[in-house]
């Protein structure tokens, strides 16, 4: 066996040296003997591009490159595979990968936007030029969950792929359930700790969770999917009076990603709060914990849990990419060809069916429940459980109070038709909330 540390070195060009790409070259340097030797030959890190050079990282940069402009990466015959760790869906991010791979560069993102919204694009382009293009980074940081579904998995036919796959979401809907606190409130103690970004949209609005989703549902079924196709819904609306009803009732509410292949091949990709039976592995998933499980046909579920951010559980899965490409392993970007795989032909939001937790406001007056009841055996929804507080007092006001629905297994377009007319009731004094409820 050849000697590993005299072999010819990996070369690297690093674009992007926040967290991720500081935890990369921590990682690498840390642990440089035992990487060389499970690589089968030295990683070095040729050369790095990001915003400041000045700027006190607590890594010694001594010995590498530094440029200024990301594109010198490409341009350096020296460098084999460039590590893309600017983010974004467009760009920067997206030409420095673009001209990496037309380059013969091997490629290691952690960039869900990119993957989601150019995998496609990006999986012809590695394969017609022959090189590796890896991002294990970009689902779930530290899980790895992109490994397993295109290695471990790879024989199985997948039915079922989801979880919790946003950090932050999780990290309120915890906290909100914890205290009872209102959204905003523990939404700013989450950018005060600096799990949330000053613009928390992309988390809150569900659109990180669903980047991940598409990719899980590209790789999991064989599909290529619009990124628009997934149907997103986020956690603003989300009121700790639910959290409390919810409890009562025996569920908790979490932001998921579910991606589900129909019996039809058409697949249902949804992101959004659902409630969760308390006693299901999903729902004991806390905090900025992600989670992601799958089911098929022969292997059964599985479920892993880990870090979905943060640098060394995302070092940890960039790094192994890495490792990877200096063992020489030829796996397609989406664990087939991409001429294998088939356009998602994707179930539209009326059709989904599922059970329904919805809250309604009411005027507290006689014949309310009889009237709510009338519309939705109209709209053919059968309910299965009705909770309601009455108003502690009696006074000569008409006190408002909620109504709890919860409804059997029931088509999404009916139910919305039921609440559309509900909604028009004297009695009702402000909008419904409707939520999912995913028995597992
Ligand atoms: N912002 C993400 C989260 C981590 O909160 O889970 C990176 O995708």
């Amino acid at each position: 066996m050849s000697n590993p540390s005299v072999s010819k070195p990996l070369k690297l060009g690093i674009a992007g040296l926040g967290t991720v790409g500081g935890g990369v070259v921590r990682l690498l340097q840390a642990n440089a003997n035992a990487v060389t030797h499970k690589a089968g030959r030295p990683i070095e890190i040729v050369a790095i591009s990001a915003k400041s050079k000045a700027k006190d990282r607590g890594i010694d940069l001594s010995h590498i490159q530094w440029v200024d402009d990301p594109m010198d990466l490409v341009s350096n015959p020296k460098i084999d595979v460039v590590v893309e760790l600017i983010g974004g869906a467009n760009g920067i991010a997206y030409d420095l990968v673009c001209a990496a791979l037309k380059a013969h560069k091997g490629v290691v993102t952690a960039n869900k936007a990119l993957i989601a919204l150019h995998g496609d694009e990006l999986a012809k382009l590695a394969e017609e030029k022959n090189v590796p293009l890896l991002f294990e980074a970009a689902v779930a940081g530290g899980i790895p969950v992109i490994k397993t579904i295109k290695e471990a998995l790879t024989p199985d036919r997948l039915k079922r792929i989801g979880g919790i796959l946003n950090g932050t979401c999780n990290y309120i809907l915890t906290a909100m359930a914890k205290t009872g606190c209102a959204f905003n409130d523990i939404l700013k103690e989450t950018q005060e700790l600096g799990y949330a970004e000053a613009d928390p949209s992309t988390d809150i609005d569900g659109f990180d969770a669903a980047h991940k989703l598409a990719i899980l549902a590209s790789l999991g079924f064989g599909h290529t999917i619009h990124f628009k196709d997934v149907f997103v819904e986020g956690i603003r609306g989300i009121n700790p009076d639910d959290l409390h009803y919810a409890k009562e009732l025996g569920y908790t509410i979490k932001l998921i990603g579910i991606a589900q292949q129909h019996q039809d091949n058409r697949i249902e990709l949804r992101v959004h709060p659902a409630l969760l039976p308390c006693d299901t592995p999903l729902a004991r998933v806390d905090g900025v914990t992600n989670a992601v499980f799958t089911e098929g046909e022969f292997s059964g579920r599985l479920m892993l849990e880990g870090a979905g951010a943060g640098e060394g559980p995302t070092s940890t899965a960039v790094s192994a990419d890495i490792i990877d490409i200096a063992r020489g392993s030829t796996i397609p970007m989406w664990g087939t060809d991409w001429k294998e795989l088939t356009p998602a032909t994707v179930v539209s939001r009326n059709e989904f069916v599922k059970a329904y937790y919805i809250r309604l406001m009411v005027q507290d007056k006689p014949g309310v429940v009889a009237d709510i009841a009338t519309i939705l055996k109209e709209h053919n929804v059968s309910l299965r459980s009705l909770l309601q507080h009455g108003a502690t007092n009696d006074t000569d006001d008409t006190p408002i109070v909620p109504i709890i629905l919860v409804t059997h297994k029931t088509k999404e377009e009916s139910l919305l038709r039921a609440l559309q007319a509900i909604q028009k009731l004297p009695v009702i004094t402000e909008k419904h909330i409707m939520l999912r409820i995913e028995e597992a």
